[in-house]
């Protein structure tokens, strides 16, 4: 039921795309269902990780690096929790830091999620991720600690120490707490030096395409 409504929240983004050339594309399990939609063409698409890299190469899109673009166009992704003002928490994939990077140069923001994303506060479903400089870990948990701030390493099978992002930094899960206000956590979480970003998406969307099993509807600002 939740894979319908990701694919028809991916289906009531496509129109979006028109009139862009330069498309970023997010990461995670809806983004790759708006992928499966497209078709390649002229467009010129910049990938927020590894695997959306892959998924776009093997079906034949143009691919930039970030780094050799100067603007995008439009922004589509996922996201994890999309509150009523449209804030949003992302990064459970582990890819915030680009995402926020691409989110942040793009023109417009488009993001597609199922109806299970939406929430009465950030933070409802699961924790809040960000990204940290390696070498500063034990620093920036004692500075999360210092806080009163509850957090996991993130793990993955198989390593020891916290998952290394795509860019080469150790992600963190911070809990948010019940009466946490998202902008004024967020400015706590990024004061600590070492913390290079957080999956607080604040003020960032321009529209939310979300599915549901049998409709689709688009939240605008
Ligand atoms: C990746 O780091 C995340 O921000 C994803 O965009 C987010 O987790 C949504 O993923 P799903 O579409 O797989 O739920």
């Amino acid at each position: 039921m939740e894979s319908n409504a990701k694919r028809r929240a991916a289906e009531g983004a496509l129109s979006f795309l028109e009139g862009a050339e330069v498309v970023g594309i997010g990461t995670g399990s809806t983004i790759m269902e708006f992928v499966d939609l497209m078709k390649p063409d002229a467009r010129l698409y910049v990938p927020s990780s590894m695997e959306t890299v892959r998924a776009l190469s093997s079906r034949g899109f143009r691919v930039a690096h970030p780094s050799s673009v100067s603007h995008m166009d439009i922004y589509v992704d996922g996201a994890d929790e999309v509150d009523a003002d449209l804030n949003m928490i992302k990064g459970r994939g582990g890819a915030l830091t680009m995402e926020k990077l691409l989110a942040h140069y793009a023109r417009s923001r488009i993001f597609i999620v199922d109806d299970s994303k939406i929430v009465s506060r950030l933070g409802e479903r699961g924790p809040v991720p960000i990204e940290v400089l390696p070498e500063a870990l034990g620093f920036v948990e004692e500075g999360l600690r210092n806080l009163g701030l509850h957090f996991e390493e993130r793990t993955c099978a198989g390593k020891r120490g916290p998952l290394m992002s795509d860019t080469r930094g150790y992600i963190l899960d911070v809990e948010v707490p019940r009466d946490a206000d998202p902008a004024n956590l967020d400015n706590q979480l990024r004061s600590i030096r070492g913390v290079v970003e957080t999956g607080f998406f604040l003020g960032m969307a321009d529209a939310v395409v979300v599915g549901y099993s049998d409709r689709v509807r688009i939240l605008t600002r």
